[in-house]
């Protein structure tokens, strides 16, 4: 069965769906960067080992990403999920983790990289956002993508309320891509590319707003 390695930096919503997914792996560890992230008290509860590595205690990212690579490596994991770890990560440690590492990003990727997603995605008036997973490579936010999940962005939204309607669906993608790592359904190909090899199963077209 697969070590899997968590890293959150908050409240751990995401982190939570994959704990309680009952997928085949074994989650070897939490790990945050905040000592006070809430996410570390939920993954107690679940008797998942946790940790802390703060930024805070490193000089640069090239120091916090070695110590943080230890803490990851002490658990000999197979795969790493950043769960909402808002950490810019540096060149050599995403490459130490080519294909083990992924991540979990609101909004449709290429569209709205970065911070601030369900803000911006409503000053462009778009029709349609939702949530991406996502394998890291060293450019933020750009690396293969495993799988997506659409929402229409509704007349009367605000951020609140279109980051709560793409959470869920958050919560409903993130457990499906680790499955399917974990499996080895779903890989990074050397050419860079995400590969897999189940059935094709096409989802239905959303419109929004709706045609009728
Ligand atoms: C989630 O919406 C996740 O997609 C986002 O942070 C939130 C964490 O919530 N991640 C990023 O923005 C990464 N760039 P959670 O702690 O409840 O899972």
């Amino acid at each position: 069965m697969k070590k899997v390695v968590i890293l959150i930096s908050g409240r751990g919503s995401n982190m939570q769906s994959l704990l309680e997914a009952k997928l085949p792996c074994e989650f070897v560890a939490v790990i945050s960067n905040k000592a006070d992230a809430g996410g570390l008290k939920i993954a107690q509860q679940h008797g998942i080992p946790t940790a802390v590595v703060s930024h805070r205690d490193h000089a640069d990212r090239a120091a916090f990403d070695m110590a943080l690579a230890e803490v990851i490596d002490s658990y000999q994991a197979d795969l790493v999920v950043l769960a909402g770890f808002m950490r810019i990560l540096t060149t050599p440690f995403v490459e130490r983790y080519r294909g083990k590492l992924i991540n979990i990003h609101p909004s449709l990727l290429p569209s709205f990289a970065g911070i601030n997603t369900h803000e911006r995605a409503l000053q462009e008036g778009v029709k349609i956002h939702g949530c991406t997973v996502h394998f890291v490579t060293p450019t933020l936010d750009s690396g293969p993508i495993i799988i997506q999940a659409a929402v229409p962005v509704l007349r009367d939204d605000t951020p609140a309320k279109l980051s709560a309607r793409v959470l869920r669906e958050e919560h409903r993608i993130f457990p499906q891509a680790v499955r399917w790592l974990c499996r080895e359904q779903v890989w990074l190909n050397s050419d860079g590319r995400v590969a897999t090899n189940r059935l094709e199963q096409p989802g239905a077209a959303l419109i929004s707003p709706g045609l009728s």
